[in-house]
């Protein structure tokens, strides 16, 4: 999605600006831009396509300006085209305005504008901003901030916006309506961002703007306002990351470092959330689970509803499982985009859960949003209990929700999920053990085996990568030329990570691939298959591992080349029905959706490497999925 910087302060501004867009390149975008003031003059350069389209061009126009905002646009009003790019300016070039999110009512403002004589540049709805605040200024003696903030009272959508002015060559106003922007403060220099990362070589010191607020900042401090124009105080945090986190560190991609850090993501939730001192034979009373929720939360849940997009979606289907079959509790899953137009009846003593990554998805904000304000009016047992499952706890869910799981993932850059979607699923693994001791629906005996079992999944996932990397780097090479579909079949909690293996392979290779319950195959899809569909069989033993391979029979028996994922323990068996088996370590079949799922992130990763396609950044899509 659309990515903003902004920067005020005693630096040249222009470079600030643009290593902050590489920053935020990773979210996906097709043009980019930055405006910058200096000797009084807007100075406005755009280019379509990569950053690196707009570095030449700055490199031949070199200012030296203090003060500058800088776009990633993903386009969706109007073409991705240079003349649609952010900044957007006034007509007398004065005002330069980046907006992240849409103008909603963008087509009568444009109507209302056209009458009063403005010609309009582009196609987009952003361009409406820089003529209102133009027509403010003009018409009254309005400041700069006022002009601004009247604007936005027309303005209908989710967006986030930072405006410049020519005539006020000292002040950055930054706004925030439900799309994110965070600030970032130095020494006598101050920044925005529409995500951390791009602060991060900047300032640690970080404060994102609330829905509603609206940021003046000059070289000499913020002033935070809400849109009715009363003073707010409010203090920056201090973020734990390093800048290191999102480099590439000899990895050839983003998303093969991401593989690669699943281990030590797993151990480090692992030393999080498992209590050390918890042993079953001493009886504790108290949980094997830290996940610090309050124990009123845990009397109080009759039902529980997950909400997510995408990968985020497929962690909760595993955490639909795990929930209903460790802690007994009825668990819906739903598309947040489908459950904001047509949300569940209101069910007592719910737990609603949004699952994210970015924390900032827009429709499983709107979601939460939704089930909160629609339950706020009526009595207690009704009320909104909100829980994040995210590895960014500072995101927009963060400030949302009451309660949070942080997955301890960290930031993630390759546009694939891989090492968020792993951790999420463990934040799945602890609230459902964590419930199922409150509610006592597992013995003490269960509870450890099920805790050992998860002690060793990173050592597990480490020899997942060591012996199939090579093996599956090889194997790629027969899916890069002429094969167009993929079928994916897996059963019972294994049924999300053929969903995830399908996504993974269709987002960064733009094979077509779809994933089906094994069982569902014969009254359907079956019609799909011959010689030229690869079918991958998630076959972990367990209790459905006999349906899964019969299932998988059937495929062969339609001429479908059949790759099997299975438990190493198991290769001689599974190599009678697979014509390759992709093995990992032996693990019992409740926690084998973790170990399966890596094998197909290799196999979606280096089939997309030796097609030649951008595995870190594939198009048209967004790391942050900040419109609906
Ligand atoms: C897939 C992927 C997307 C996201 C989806 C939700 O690899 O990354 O499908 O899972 O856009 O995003 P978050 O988790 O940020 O809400």
């Amino acid at each position: 999605m659309c990515g903003i910087v902004g920067y005020i302060g005693t630096q040249t501004a222009t470079e600030i600006l643009v290593s902050g867009l590489e920053r935020l390149a990773y979210r996906g975008y097709d043009s980019a831009g930055v405006a910058t003031i200096s000797e009084g003059k807007l100075n406005c350069i755009r280019a379509k396509g990569k950053l690196h389209n707009l570095r030449e061009k700055l490199e031949r126009d070199v200012t030296h300006a203090q003060i500058g905002i800088g776009h990633t646009r993903w386009a969706t009003h109007g073409k991705p085209e240079e003349h649609n790019a952010h900044p957007h300016l006034d007509s007398n070039t004065k005002i330069a305005v980046v907006q992240n999110g849409i103008v909603e009512n963008y087509r009568e403002l444009r109507e209302e504008l056209k009458n009063k004589g403005v010609e309009f540049r582009s196609e987009t709805d952003t361009e409406v901003i820089p003529h209102l605040i133009s027509q403010y200024l003009t018409d009254s003696t309005l400041t700069f901030l006022d002009a601004v903030q009247k604007t936005i009272s027309r303005l209908e959508g989710a967006f986030a916006i930072a405006v410049i002015n020519a005539d006020n060559p000292y002040e950055l106003i930054v706004a925030r309506q439900q799309a994110p922007i965070t600030l970032g403060f130095g020494q006598g220099e101050f920044f925005c961002a529409s995500d951390v990362t791009a602060l991060l070589p900047h300032t640690r010191a970080v404060l994102s703007l609330e829905n509603g607020e609206i940021a003046r900042m000059s070289p000499l401090g913020v002033e935070i306002y809400t849109f009715t124009g009363q003073r707010v105080s409010r203090f920056p945090r201090t973020l734990d990351w390093n800048p290191g986190q999102v480099e590439k560190q000899g990895f050839r991609h983003y998303m093969l470092k991401e593989i690669h850090e699943q281990p030590g993501v797993v151990r480090s939730s692992l030393e999080t959330y498992l209590n050390p001192n918890w042993h079953a034979d001493e009886n504790p009373d108290f949980s094997p689970i830290n996940l610090g929720l309050s124990s009123q939360l845990y009397d109080n849940i009759d039902y529980i509803q997950i909400v997510a997009c995408g990968t985020s979606w497929h962690a909760g289907l595993i955490g639909k499982y795990l929930l209903e079959q460790l802690a007994g509790i009825p668990t819906t899953i739903d598309y947040a985009s489908e459950y904001r137009y047509s949300p569940k009846p209101v069910i007592p003593h719910t737990l609603t859960i949004g699952v994210t990554q970015s924390g900032e998805t827009a429709d499983t904000i709107a979601a939460l949003e939704m089930e909160q304000a629609r339950r706020s009016k009526l009595e207690s047992k009704f009320q909104a209990q909100l829980l994040a499952i995210t590895n960014r706890p500072e995101s927009t869910i963060g400030q949302l929700c009451n309660h949070i799981i942080n997955t301890q993932a960290g930031i993630e850059i390759g546009v694939a999920a891989t090492k968020t979607f792993i951790a999420q699923v463990l934040g799945f693994y602890y609230l459902a053990l964590d419930l199922a001791y409150h509610r006592k629906t597992l013995s003490n005996e269960r509870l450890t085996e099920i805790i050992d079992g998860l002690r060793h999944i990173p050592d597990s996932i480490e020899k997942t990568l060591e012996t199939q990397d090579h093996a599956i780097e090889e194997l790629a090479h027969e899916f890069t030329q002429e094969t167009e579909d993929f079928i994916f079949i897996g059963r019972g909690i294994n049924f999300p990570i053929a969903l995830e293996g399908a996504l993974k392979l269709k987002e960064i290779s733009y094979i077509h691939a779809e994933a089906y319950p094994a069982g569902e195959m014969k009254h359907g899809p079956i019609a799909l298959l011959d010689h030229k569909v690869p079918v991958v069989a998630v076959a972990m033993p367990g209790s459905v591992y006999e349906k899964v391979i019969s299932n998988a029979q059937e495929a062969k028996a339609r001429d479908a080349r059949l790759i099997g994922v299975t438990s190493a323990m198991n290769v001689q068996e599974a190599a009678h029905t697979f014509n390759d088996v992709l093995t990992v370590p032996e693990v019992e079949e409740l926690l084998s959706p973790i170990l399966a799922v890596i094998p197909l992130q290799l196999l979606s990763y280096h089939i997309a490497v030796i097609k030649g396609l951008d595995v870190d950044q594939p198009r048209n899509l967004a790391k942050s999925v900040t419109v609906e």
